[in-house]
C-alpha cells in the first residue's frame, strides 16, 4: 500500500514518556507517516558542530515499530540563538532598513554566506545519517519558503546578489538603463555596482526594477532550495524531496521550485488564518488545489491539513462535525495522493499555542480523533486505487507569476488584483461544476478546448504567438482588459493601439479606457442589464467581430464591451472590463458552450462536483460543504463506493462514485 494519511508531529515539544502512547494512538488511527523536525535545528546542534540527531533516530525507530515512515524536515527555517549572535547579519534588513530581531521564525537572509554556510554542513550531515535509514521516505527542505519573511531582505549581501543577477540577465548596464527606462527621473546607472535594492524611498519607485527585484527574489529562493537539494539528492537518492507550498502565495515562483521536486506539498487551511477569512468561500479553497496540482501538472501531498481550529492570538470557528473529512475529501478529489494533518496534538508552548490539531491540549482523543480515524481507515484502500489520480479539465485559466508581480505593483485600479479577477472567471465554472486547471503561459495550451487568460498585461513576441497559434488551430481563447500593455521589462508599448498584436487575434482595438475608480458601469448583454466594475475598455471591433455586450451608461454607451472574432479554426472573445458574478455566469455560459465543454451535472448550493482519473478508473466526489442537506444529479454510468443515499446528501457528507475505465 502506498501512503495515504500522515501528521506533523513535534516530538521535542512533548516528554519522552509520552512518545510511545502517541505512537500507539497513530497507528490506532491508521497513520502512515509523519513530518517531523522542520524547526528543530538547536536540538540537533545545541552547539556549533554538535550534532545530537540521537532523540530524532529514537522516535524514528519507534515510530517505525508501529508501521509509520517519516519525513524529516531540514531545520533552515530556524536558526539558532548561538548562530544569530556569532553572525547577527544573519537577521534580514527590510525596505526601511530595519534589522529585524530573533524569535519568531525565518529570522534569516538567504544570500548571507554564514548562514548557507551552517545549513550546507547540518544538511549534509543529517543527509549522511538517514540515508539508508528504511524508515526515512523523504525530505522537506526548510518549511513554507516564502512565508514569514515580511518583505524581502535588503542587506549588503542582497544588495550584491541583485547586481550579480542583473549583470547576468543584461549584460550591458547601457542595456539595464534601457530595461528600466532610467532616462524618467535621472535614475541612469554608469555601472552594475551603483545599482540599489528598492528600499523606501521618498517618493514613487521604478516598476521595472521591481519587477526584477520580486523576479530576482524568487530566483534566491529557488537557488536556497536547490543548495540543500542537491545535498540531498546525493546522499539520498532513494528519498523523496518536496516542499510544502501555500497556494497561490506570491513570493516564490512556484513552477519554478517545482523543477526541484518530486512532487509538490501543500499546506490546506481552509479555517483560514487567525479567525480573519470565512469558512464559506469554497470556490477559493478550490481554486488554490486546483493551482498547487498546476504547479507540476501532476498528483501532490498535502503537507499540512487542517485538523482543528485555527489561530495564533485569536481563534477561527470550530469545525462542525463531518466537516474536516469534507475538507480532507476536497483536497483528495482535486488530486492529493496523500493527506497529512496539521498537527497530531495542539502544543502548549509558543507562538501556536491555539493552533489547533487532532488531539486536544490533554492529549486525550476526543471527536476530532474518531472523525479522522474514520476517514482515514476507510478512504486508504480507496486511495490506493486513486494513486496518481488527477482531474483532467477541458478548461484552462492562464496563472503566471510575472502578471503577479506587475499588479502588485501598478494594480492600475485601487482594488485590482490579479488572483481574485482570476477567481471571477474560476467561480462562475466552479458553480457549474466544471473542473479547471491553472497553466502557465509558457505551457500546454492545446489539451484545452478552452483557454481563459485574464489580464495578460505583460506581453512578449512569443506569448503573443502561442495565443494566435492556439486560436488558429481550433482553441477558443479569451483574453480580457488591461491585455499587452507593457513588454516583458514593465515598460509601456507603443508601437499599437491596444491589445497590441493580439487586437488582431481579438478583432479589435482599445482606442481608450476608463478606470472605474469609486464607480461602476452598465452593461446590456442579451437584452438585459448588469453591472460590471473596476475598468472599461473603449473598444472599436473591426468589420467581421461580433459584438456580444455594450456599455448601457457612460459617456461610451451603446460601445462594445464584449466581442468575439473568428480567426484560424478557433475563436478569441476580449472582455472589456471586470464583470460582475451574474455577467460572468451568462458570458462563461456562451463561453463554454460554444468550446463544447461539459459540466459534471448540476448541484444544489454548497455541493462541489470534482472528478479525478488515473488507468484504474474514474471517480466522481460530490462534497456537501453546507450545514445543511445538499442535492445533485447521479452520474450515469457510475456506482456509489461511499456514501448513504446517492444524490442526496447530509450536512458536510461526501459521496464518492466509480467507473472502470476501458482504455
Ligand atoms: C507634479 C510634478 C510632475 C509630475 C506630476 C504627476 O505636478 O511636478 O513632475 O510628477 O506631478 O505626477
Ligand atoms: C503553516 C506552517 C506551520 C504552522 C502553521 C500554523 O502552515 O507551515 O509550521 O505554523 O502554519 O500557523
Amino acid at each position: 500500500m502506498n501512503i495515504h494519511f500522515g501528521v506533523d508531529y513535534y516530538p521535542e515539544h512533548w516528554p519522552e514518556e509520552r512518545w510511545n502512547t502517541d505512537a500507539e494512538l497513530m497507528q490506532k488511527m491508521g497513520v502512515q507517516v509523519v513530518r517531523m523536525a522542520e524547526f528543530s535545528w538547536h536540538k540537533l546542534e545545541p552547539t556549533e558542530g554538535q550534532y545530537d540527531f540521537s532523540w530524532l533516530d529514537r522516535i524514528i525507530d519507534l515510530l517505525g515499530k508501529h508501521g509509520i515512515k517519516t519525513i524529516v524536515g531540514t531545520p533552515s527555517a530556524a536558526p539558532p540563538a548561538w548562530m544569530i549572535n556569532q553572525h547577527p547579519d544573519i537577521l534580514p534588513v527590510d525596505r526601511e532598513g530595519r534589522r529585524r530581531g530573533f524569535g519568531g521564525r525565518h529570522h534569516d537572509c538567504q544570500s548571507n554566506p554564514a548562514y548557507r554556510e551552517y545549513i550546507r554542513k547540518i544538511v549534509t550531515a543529517m543527509a549522511q545519517h538517514y540515508s539508508d535509514n528504511p524508515n526515512v521516505i523523504g525530505w522537506q527542505p526548510d518549511n513554507e519558503l516564502g512565508n514569514s519573511h515580511d518583505g524581502l531582505c535588503h542587506c549588503a549581501y542582497c544588495r550584491e546578489n541583485f547586481q550579480n543577477w542583473l549583470k547576468k540577465k543584461y549584460g550591458t548596464v547601457g542595456e539595464l538603463n534601457k530595461a528600466w527606462g532610467t532616462a524618467f527621473w535621472s535614475q541612469e546607472y554608469n555601472d552594475f555596482s551603483e545599482t540599489f535594492t528598492p528600499a523606501l524611498t521618498v517618493t514613487g519607485e521604478n516598476p521595472s526594477q521591481m519587477l526584477d527585484w520580486k523576479k530576482c527574489h524568487s530566483d534566491l529562493i529557488v537557488d536556497f532550495f536547490k543548495m540543500q537539494a542537491d545535498i540531498i539528492r546525493k546522499y539520498c537518492p532513494k528519498q523523496f524531496i518536496t516542499h510544502n507550498y501555500m497556494g497561490f502565495a506570491d513570493t516564490v515562483n512556484y513552477y519554478d521550485l517545482g523543477k526541484q521536486l518530486d512532487f509538490v506539498s501543500h499546506d490546506q487551511y481552509p479555517g483560514g488564518f487567525f479567525g480573519q477569512q470565512p469558512h464559506t468561500d469554497n470556490a477559493y479553497l478550490s481554486a488554490i488545489l486546483d493551482v498547487v496540482r498546476s504547479y507540476k501538472d501532476k498528483s501532490y501531498w498535502i503537507m499540512e491539513q487542517q485538523s482543528g481550529i485555527t489561530g495564533w492570538q485569536i481563534m477561527g470557528r470550530a469545525p462542525q462535525p463531518g466537516q474536516l473529512t469534507a475538507w480532507t475529501m476536497q483536497s483528495i478529489a482535486h488530486g492529493a495522493d496523500a493527506v497529512i494533518y496539521f498537527r497530531w496534538r495542539v502544543c502548549a508552548i509558543g507562538t501556536e499555542q491555539y493552533w489547533h490539531g487532532i488531539l486536544p491540549h490533554s492529549g486525550i482523543p476526543g471527536r476530532r480523533y474518531e472523525e479522522l480515524s474514520e476517514t482515514v481507515h476507510s478512504m486508504a484502500p480507496l486511495m490506493d486505487r486513486m494513486q496518481g489520480a488527477v482531474p483532467k479539465p477541458e478548461v484552462g485559466i492562464v496563472f503566471s507569476f510575472a502578471q503577479l508581480y506587475a499588479f502588485e505593483i501598478q494594480p492600475n485600479h485601487p482594488d485590482l488584483k490579479y488572483v481574485d479577477h482570476l477567481l471571477k472567471y474560476y467561480k462562475a465554472l466552479y458553480d457549474r461544476n466544471i473542473p479547471v486547471d491553472f497553466v502557465e503561459d509558457t505551457g500546454d495550451f492545446s489539451k484545452y478546448k478552452l483557454l481563459i487568460a485574464p489580464l495578460q498585461y505583460l506581453m512578449s513576441p512569443e506569448l503573443e504567438e502561442q495565443y494566435f497559434n492556439y486560436v488558429k488551430k481550433g482553441g477558443h481563447l479569451v483574453l480580457t482588459m488591461r491585455t499587452g500593455v507593457k513588454d516583458e521589462y514593465n515598460i509601456n508599448m507603443t508601437d499599437y493601439e491596444l491589445p497590441g498584436k493580439l487586437g488582431n487575434l481579438a478583432g479589435i482595438e482599445v482606442l481608450d479606457y476608463d478606470c472605474l475608480n469609486q464607480a461602476e458601469v452598465s452593461v446590456t448583454y442579451y437584452g438585459k442589464d448588469y453591472k460590471a466594475e473596476k475598468w472599461a475598455d473603449l473598444i472599436s471591433s473591426k468589420e467581421n467581430t461580433k459584438v456580444l455586450a455594450v456599455y448601457s451608461s457612460e459617456f461610451y454607451a451603446g460601445s462594445p464591451c464584449v466581442t468575439e472574432n473568428t480567426f484560424g479554426e478557433g475563436k478569441c472573445w476580449y472582455v472589456g472590463t471586470e464583470p460582475s458574478d451574474e455577467l460572468m455566469a451568462g458570458l462563461l455560459k456562451t463561453f463554454t458552450e460554444e468550446a463544447g465543454i461539459i459540466s459534471l451535472g448540476n448541484s444544489g448550493m454548497e455541493v462541489e462536483l470534482t472528478a479525478k482519473e488515473n488507468e484504474n478508473g474514474r471517480w466522481i466526489f460530490a462534497i456537501n460543504h453546507g450545514s445543511s442537506s445538499g442535492v445533485f444529479d447521479i452520474p450515469s454510468g457510475y456506482r456509489l463506493i461511499r456514501g448513504k443515499t446517492a444524490g442526496v446528501l447530509e450536512p458536510f457528507e461526501v459521496q464518492i462514485f466509480e467507473k472502470d475505465l476501458i482504455l
